[in-house]
């Protein structure tokens, strides 16, 4: 059935037999119009029955002409104005004037379009949204949404948001601190895969927020159970992981780097052709064989062994005529000896003997193929903060790489939280690969059907191109004025005046603006589920200044995976009782039960609780345990459930 528009009856048919319709409320009358915007004094009757609420901010009203329905939004609202009478108790608002409802003379069928044909008149009534006008505009029974919340306005219209639309030409989900940014994302991602089961997701996750967001639907992937070997990475990539800060050197070592690796590669395909993986080969006598032309080049994806690397650098000294020329070899080696002594860069070096192949490397990040897991969170915590931009370019490459050669038969979403980190505005601050990576995704990731989810708290800090290619945008609480006109220039349907009242957002409410939605919405998100939500970062400092949780035990495990992060110490940690432990009265879940009961009154939220980031809070410290257990176990007392 064709949903009808109350005041367009009204306006196209007065009184000829249409259906009964329920008063309509006139919030005011026109003062001014201009192209995108009108001026309305609010009528006395509203303010003295105290019905400005509405009228507030972000509320949709409309306008009847004599062919249609103009709608449109509060923008600003002056209480306090002076009236047409000159007195000083009158109250005025600003529309934006975004489309308008019309019926169609034959088929009688009732459309909203965003943009408008006939403009309201100097004095003509503005009148409240009734439900089945708010229906109209946001109902969309034909094409696949997302269900994320409520409209503000009115609690009892659905907001949903085209899904196609939303991830085709990407999406961004910024707001301040606390805003409610990352539940936002879990809800978003959620509610996609309730409704698509063999997604593709890889979530960037820095600081171990996502880990029980998603339950059973997710792999996670820490630094312990990541492997993205360096025969991975491109020749940037690895430069950035290998060489100096200080760029001569660098140049140096490049050159060096250039040469061993395209060795070390066709040294590899060579043992491998012979089926002897592990031969050991005396470089003089192959030398030549492998400076031939070959198909390998030095991106080709193909393995090499960092042994091999560090022997030819040897070879390659070994032939060196002046002493004082060796010092970036001496460089490379000592850096590529530090890396692979350091726990925490084990991902890239670990199964060197057997080199996995490149399916077994790719299929758990990419989910490839799916097994019920939909999503894979990259946990990042545990990496060192210096390489995660490689690591995010390495990633987001392959994502591409992927979607390419699938010919875009495998669409993938990379969600990027904290994403000024690796993207920052600043060109010499972050990696340049990763830029450009994502910054090409941003671009052309929709040809291929690679789709980017970016989140920053700090929007004026992020690489403005690749916001500006976001074409919707979750825009949540935002009280910094530079981040707020940086969204404006993002924003993309000149809707740009409905900022003005970011600041005022409460947490879990956003506007939603761009391709994804008919209109802007002002929408109170769903509530997600306490056990579904990412960890918060702050600290409960009230709560664990309490008691004393510095126990020695705790400060012995602190210290001892510290010292063994720098200097990849093989300490045993002294048995310890799972109160000794982790702090005294810290809960790191709720009871099962409690969760079980939780989670039956939560449709569409996964059947099972996932354990992994949890559970393991309350094992005691073991031996060889690293940092990232610490972390989570200190991220669990900070976090505790009241
Ligand atoms: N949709 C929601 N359902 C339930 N609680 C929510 C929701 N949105 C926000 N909250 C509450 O707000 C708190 C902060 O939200 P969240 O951690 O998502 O903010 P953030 O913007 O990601 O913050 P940060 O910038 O520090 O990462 C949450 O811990 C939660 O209590
Ligand atoms: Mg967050």
């Amino acid at each position: 059935m064709t949903p009808t528009a109350s005041g367009l009856r009204q306006a196209t048919a007065p009184g000829g037999g249409a259906r009964r319709q329920p008063a309509q409320i006139e919030i005011g009358r026109i003062l001014n119009v201009g192209s995108s915007e009108a001026l309305i004094s609010i009528s006395k009757t509203i303010i003295r029955d105290n019905k400005l609420h509405l009228a507030q901010i972000g509320t949709i009203l409309k306008i009847l002409t004599s062919q249609s329905i103009v709608v449109a939004m509060v923008s600003s609202l002056q209480i306090g104005a002076t009236d047409n009478e000159g007195e000083n108790d009158g109250c005025m608002a600003k529309l934006s004037i975004l489309g308008e409802i019309t019926t169609n003379p034959t088929t009688r069928e009732t459309k909203f379009f965003r943009g408008v044909r006939t403009f309201p008149v100097v004095n003509e009534a503005v009148y409240a949204m009734s439900p089945s006008d708010l229906q109209l505009i946001f109902a969309r029974e034909n094409t696949a949404c997302i269900e994320i919340g409520r409209l503000q306005q009115d609690s009892s219209i659905v907001a949903k948001v085209r899904t196609d639309d939303m991830l085709s030409k990407h999406f961004a989900i910024i707001g301040s601190t606390g805003s409610g940014k990352s539940c936002t994302v879990a809800l978003v991602l959620q509610s996609i895969l309730n409704a698509n089961p063999n997604g593709h997701i890889v979530l960037f996750d820095p600081h171990n927020e996502y880990s029980k967001s998603f339950g059973a639907r997710a792999e996670v992937i820490t630094g312990e159970t990541l492997d993205l070997p360096l025969w991975m990475f491109d020749f940037a990539e690895t430069s950035e992981l290998l060489t100096s800060d200080i760029e001569d050197q660098a140049r140096e070592e490049d050159e060096i780097l250039h040469d061993v690796i395209l060795k070390a590669k066709r040294l590899f395909e060579r043992a491998n052709q012979s089926s002897d993986v592990s031969a050991q080969v005396n470089l003089d006598d192959i030398e030549y064989e492998l400076q031939r032309a070959t198909h390998i080049t030095l991106d080709s994806p193909v393995p090499y062994r960092i042994r091999d690397v560090v022997k030819l650098i040897d070879h390659e000294m070994g032939r060196l005529e002046n002493n004082s020329n060796l010092q970036p070899y001496k460089r490379l080696k000592r850096r590529i000896a530090t890396l692979i002594s350091d726990p925490r860069y084990a991902f890239i070096f670990r199964n060197q003997a057997k080199p996995k192949s490149i399916q077994d490397i790719m299929g758990p990040i990419f989910r490839l193929p799916v097994n019920g897991k939909p999503i894979s969170i990259l946990d990042f915590s545990s990496i060192p903060s210096e390489t995660l931009n490689v690591v995010v370019s390495v990633v987001s490459r392959l994502a591409f790489e992927l979607a390419t050669w699938s010919k875009r038969k495998i669409p993938i979403l990379l969600v990027c939280e904290e994403a000024h980190r690796y993207i920052p505005r600043d060109p010499s601050l972050g990696f340049a690969s990763t830029r450009k990576i994502i910054s090409r995704i941003a671009k052309e990731g929709r040809k291929y059907g690679v789709s980017l989810g970016i989140i920053s708290q700090r929007p004026s800090e992020l690489e403005p191109s690749t916001l500006s290619q976001c074409s919707t945008i979750f825009s949540m609480r935002l009280s910094n004025e530079v981040d707020q006109n940086f969204v404006r220039s993002a924003v993309p349907d000149g809707a740009a005046e409905l900022l003005a009242f970011l600041p005022s957002l409460g947490t879990a409410e956003t506007m939603v603006f761009g391709e994804a939605v008919n209109l802007p919405m002002r929408v109170l998100l769903n509530n997600l589920p306490e056990e579904y939500r990412p960890h918060s970062s702050s600290a409960s400092f009230t709560k664990l200044w309490t008691h004393d949780t510095a126990t020695p035990q705790l400060m012995h495990g602190v210290y001892e995976s510290w010292k063994k992060r720098s200097h990849a110490s093989d300490v045993n940690l002294p048995p310890q009782t799972p109160h000794a432990a982790r702090p005294h009265s810290v809960q790191t879940q709720p009871a099962p039960r409690a969760v079980a009961q939780q989670r039956a009154g939560s449709p569409g939220y996964p059947a099972q609780p996932h354990t992994q980031g949890g559970q393991a809070h309350a094992q005691p410290l073991t031996k060889g345990q690293a940092l990232s257990d610490v972390k989570r176990l200190l991220n669990a007392a900070f976090h505790k459930e009241n």
